[in-house]
């Protein structure tokens, strides 16, 4: 019987924090904040002047914000603030109609069938990155927050706009998009807290020319396409695959329009950004805990190599890899890339016993809840097979606990549209790489979790890169 892997995490405090210390001195991330009745509590609550924070934990409640009642609970209007100069009104960021509208012009894009199409071009980037992999000299650090940054920004370009990322364009993109997301979180905080005069004007200002240079690029792609599927819709783009094509053929059933044209950008960005940030956030939290589980890693290998074959544009056979999916699962479990779900109410209502006022800032946390300890059997190990076990665990079978709170993709109306696409993306990334390579802890190298856009390694996730002799083709 092998220790459990229990993967460091800032502990929380003893005591909760005051509010005006939460904000002032942990802005380095959120996960700072958290205090140990945080991951007990049902819910919780914090008042500053001119703003008050409930926070959500309970099952029953997360139903009623997410699902039930989502349209009293709209997404917080600081996200549509901190991203518009990138992302304009795109539906990450955009509340009723106009959201409604632009989900049902975009589910299309998203179904199972669209997402196989599109996997012979996430293979190709699998297989730019094993190339890039095999440089590395063998047993050599790597950080693979960066290689899997690299990956996922990849598949994103191929699969929406055609382009690979060693592209000229596509990779002045990337570059620009790191800048915006460094700065992004430093924007975002204040104005959560209601405190947009704080951000510095000089960083805001280098947020917003970071977007412009990425709408630039976009606008290069996307214009010329946009114009021959106005002139000519019946062969527009019909021999293109890739999303993009999808969503310049779809048109609203009502008023027979499809997007126009800076709102395809917005969109078009959004994807972007949500798409690859959150991927590569996941399957880097996934090396860390792999390395740090060297039998486990064994088992994949071999699953890696009787059920995957990596010449296959058929992406049915990734069903069969059943680890391979349950280390995704526990993976997105213990650091859920969007950690915080920001909403707002729309109305005073009542949440337990608590009178909300209206335009209350109202969090439901993944990372809280898929890690709460009254709802989770040990909550912080990492364990892929609890997923199969059907023993009585306290405090409630693992079934139970992945019905009630389990959410790395959100849930309800808002439920992330690119799951099928994140998941199909992992399981074919991380079975190429289990076949291929063996990773191993950098003694003395403990990866940070900071809270930001998305859930990241402080100081990188650096992992010692081996080759496998069985795994080359
Ligand atoms: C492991 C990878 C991913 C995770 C963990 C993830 C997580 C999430 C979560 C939690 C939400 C809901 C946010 C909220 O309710 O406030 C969301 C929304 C969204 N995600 Fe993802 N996502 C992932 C990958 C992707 C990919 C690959 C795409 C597109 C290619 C994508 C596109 C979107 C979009 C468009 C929304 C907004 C949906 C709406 O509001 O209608 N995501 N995602």
């Amino acid at each position: 019987m092998t220790t459990p892997y229990c993967p460091h995490y800032p502990r929380p405090q003893a005591e909760r924090p005051s509010a005006w210390r939460m904000f002032f001195s942990k802005r380095r991330s959120w996960l700072d904040a958290l205090y140990e009745r945080s991951y007990h509590m049902k819910m919780g609550e914090v008042h500053l002047p001119g703003i008050d924070l409930y926070m959500v934990n309970e099952p029953a409640l997360v139903r009623r914000v997410m699902v039930d009642e989502a349209a009293a609970f709209p997404k917080h209007s600081m996200l549509g603030d901190a991203l518009r100069p990138l992302l304009g009104d795109s539906i990450f960021t955009t509340n009723g109609e106009v959201w409604q509208r632009q989900r049902a012009l975009m589910d299309p894009s998203f179904e199972g069938a669209r997402i196989k199409h599109v996997f012979g071009r996430m293979r190709e980037a699998a297989q730019a990155m094993v190339d890039r992999l095999k440089q590395v000299p063998d047993g050599a650090e790597h950080d693979v927050e960066i290689e899997m940054t690299h990956v996922a920004a990849d598949i994103i370009l191929r699969t929406i706009v055609s382009q690979p990322l060693d592209s000229r364009g596509a990779h002045q993109v990337f570059e620009a998009f790191a800048r915006y997301q460094a700065l992004a979180p430093r924007l975002m905080m204040p104005a959560f807290f209601g405190l947009r005069w704080l951000r510095p004007w000089w960083q805001v200002r280098r947020s917003r020319r970071a977007a412009a240079e990425i709408r630039a690029l976009l606008v290069e792609w996307i214009r010329p396409r946009f114009d021959t599927a106005h002139r000519s819709p019946d062969d527009a783009s019909a021999e293109e695959s890739d999303i993009l094509a999808t969503l310049l053929r779809v048109r609203d059933p009502v008023t027979g329009q499809g997007f126009g044209f800076e709102e395809l950008i917005d969109q078009v960005a959004m994807l972007f950004l949500a798409g690859h940030e959150t991927s590569a956030s996941a399957l880097s939290w996934a090396l860390h805990l792999l390395a740090h589980a060297p039998d486990l890693q064994e088992r994949l290998h071999d699953e890696a190599r009787t059920l995957f074959d990596p010449d296959s544009n058929d992406s049915s056979a990734l069903k069969d890899l059943t680890l391979t999916r349950n280390v995704f699962r526990e993976a997105l479990r213990l650091f859920p890339p969007v950690g915080f779900l920001a909403r707002q109410s729309a109305q005073a209502c009542t949440l337990r016993d608590k009178r909300i006022p209206a335009h209350a800032s109202v969090v439901v946390s993944p990372w809280l809840i898929q890690r709460h300890r009254g709802l989770w059997a040990r909550p912080d190990e990492f364990d892929p097979d609890r997923y199969e076990g059907d023993a009585p665990e306290a405090p409630l079978p693992v079934r139970e606990s992945l019905r009630k709170a389990y959410l790395p993709f959100g849930m309800g109306p808002r439920v992330c549209i690119g799951a099928t696409f994140a998941q199909q993306e992992a399981a074919l990334i991380l079975a190429t790489l289990a076949r291929e390579f063996r990773f191993e802890p950098v003694p003395g190298h403990e990866p940070e979790p900071v809270g930001r856009l998305t859930i990241r390694a402080e100081n990188g996730i650096r992992l010692r890169v081996f080759r496998r002799a069985d795994g080359a083709r």
